[in-house]
């Protein structure tokens, strides 16, 4: 297993690794999966028994919803290529596709450590689309339209689906990221326990260029486009990466 570094197949990211919001160190684990991760033999995983049947096997049926959820965009959003969102996440839990599936543990408050209190700061995610599987202690809160925080109150079974930057940037801003965050609940008894969260961070294949979607009904003059100098998708998340992880500042885009 190799640390520090965005593209490999299998990261521990201890406590405090991360800064979302750049001010404060988020309080949180996560071992985080993707590329080859399941497939290649030479990948060594724990050694925990059925823990890599288990990853693999979510991290397909979740591929499976994303393409689900990327076709019905390419029609909602009256793409002239209405497959194009798929073929560009065709890779997905391959090489050439850094989608990454991630087990995270939020840890408990300490009383007398305001810190403790980061879970994850206000951000959004670099991502196309993300998949959260949140357990039931809450703290989960995004951004409205209004710029009002709001609590996600975990409801059983319900899987919530933020817009992410890819996504964003695409898009000329017709779909916007998700701004979110994780606070402690107001539970003092739930404030002193784990709160676990499992994450699928879809992302399109890496080389594909951030080209300005074409639309049947043509592009409006709202498109904010990045059709100067667009980037691939492996630049554009390289770029927001470094925000999030200081260490990757020496990561060649
Ligand atoms: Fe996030």
């Amino acid at each position: 297993m190799k640390f520090n570094n965005a593209y490999v197949t299998l990261v521990y990211d201890a406590v405090g690794k991360s800064k979302a919001d750049t001010k404060q160190v988020d309080m949180y684990e996560g071992f985080r999966t993707g590329l080859d991760a399941y497939t290649n033999e030479d990948i060594r995983w724990p050694d925990v028994p059925g823990m890599k049947e288990r990853y693999a096997e979510f991290a397909d049926t979740v591929s499976k919803l994303v393409m689900r959820i990327m076709r019905a965009l390419g029609h909602g959003m009256k793409l002239k290529d209405k497959d194009y969102f798929c073929e560009a996440h065709s890779l997905m839990n391959q090489k050439g596709n850094i989608s990454v599936l991630k087990s995270i543990k939020y840890m408990p408050v300490v009383d007398g450590d305001p810190d403790s209190e980061n879970r994850i700061g206000e951000h959004t995610d670099i991502t196309t689309l993300s998949f959260l599987f949140q357990d039931q202690m809450g703290g989960l809160q995004v951004r409205d339209v209004s710029n009002n925080l709001v609590d996600v109150v975990p409801v059983e079974g319900a899987i919530v689906v933020n817009v992410g930057e890819v996504m964003q940037e695409w898009s000329g801003k017709r779909l916007r990221a998700t701004r979110h965050r994780v606070v402690p609940p107001t539970d003092p008894v739930k404030q002193k326990q784990n709160r676990r969260c499992v994450g699928y961070f879809a992302q399109a294949n890496g080389k594909i260029v951030m080209r300005k979607l074409e639309f049947e009904d043509g592009n409006a003059d709202s498109d904010e486009g990045t059709d100067v100098e667009p980037l691939t998708v492996d630049q554009f998340m390289t770029k927001g990466l470094k925000r999030y992880f200081p260490e990757l500042e020496d990561l060649e885009s």
